[in-house]
């Protein structure tokens, strides 16, 4: 069985104590902590910069004294430049569009060569034939089931069929690959999304949206173990 992973993220927390609420959400039993990136270029929002990763890291401590890897999701173009400096402010993973790099391939070099994860982003409408040409050099695939931009938005459906459809490239790789969905998840459909073969969840307002992030974290734990 897959080890599922939950990724909150912090685009829903209060801006205004992160640093807390990363703690908190930790402490509920975040597997990551997921760090959306806006510039109001690719997409049109804004949220933080390097800068703010750099202040979170030492937040995203458990208890234990493990680490819970920060996991930057890059909705920004160029690309480059800010991939390289979020690795070196303390993201464990970084992820971004390839519509918005010129060159996939060595904008996926440049974060493997920081010693970190690197991941490919693909929107609702976006194919994901590039995977065949960089699969080798890929940690994460992330499937957007929203458009990306805001939180709070529906699940686009359609998110389900082109996971089955990058299940089974990841699978015949023989890579290993997490498989991650983000947009729209909540405790009632992150089942389906699971027997899709995703891996990795995001949910931002589903936890966020809800005094108790353990409670919603404890209900789609229980869901994907059904
Ligand atoms: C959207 C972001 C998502 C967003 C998810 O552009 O990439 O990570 O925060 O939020 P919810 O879970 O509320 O759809
Ligand atoms: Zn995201």
């Amino acid at each position: 069985m897959a080890t599922y992973r939950i990724a909150p993220s912090i685009l829903s927390a209060d801006f205004a104590r992160l640093g807390e609420e990363v703690r908190h959400v930790i402490d509920a039993g975040a597997d990551w902590i997921h760090f959306d990136v806006m510039d109001n270029h690719y997409v049109p929002n804004l949220t933080f910069g390097p800068m703010v990763c750099q202040a979170l890291r030492k937040h995203s401590v458990k208890a234990d004294g493990t680490r819970v890897p920060i996991d930057v999701h890059l909705m920004v173009q160029p690309v480059d430049a800010l991939a390289t400096a979020f690795a070196k402010s303390g993201a464990d993973i970084v992820t971004f569009h390839p519509d918005a790099s010129t060159h996939v391939d060595r904008t996926l070099q440049l974060i493997k060569a920081e010693g970190i994860q690197a991941g490919l982003v693909f929107n609702p409408a976006t194919p994901v034939d590039v995977l065949e040409w960089v699969i080798d050099k890929v940690d994460v695939v992330l499937l957007m089931s929203v458009n990306p931009g805001f939180g709070g938005q529906s699940f686009i459906d359609s998110t389900l069929r082109k996971a089955e459809q990058v299940r089974k490239i990841i699978d015949a790789s023989g890579r290993d690959i997490r498989l991650e969905v983000d947009g729209g998840i909540k405790v009632d459909n992150i089942r389906r999304v699971a027997d899709a073969g995703a891996d990795t969840f995001v949910a931002g307002s589903a936890i966020f949206g809800q005094p108790d992030y353990k409670a919603v974290i404890d209900a789609m734990r229980a869901q994907l173990a059904g």
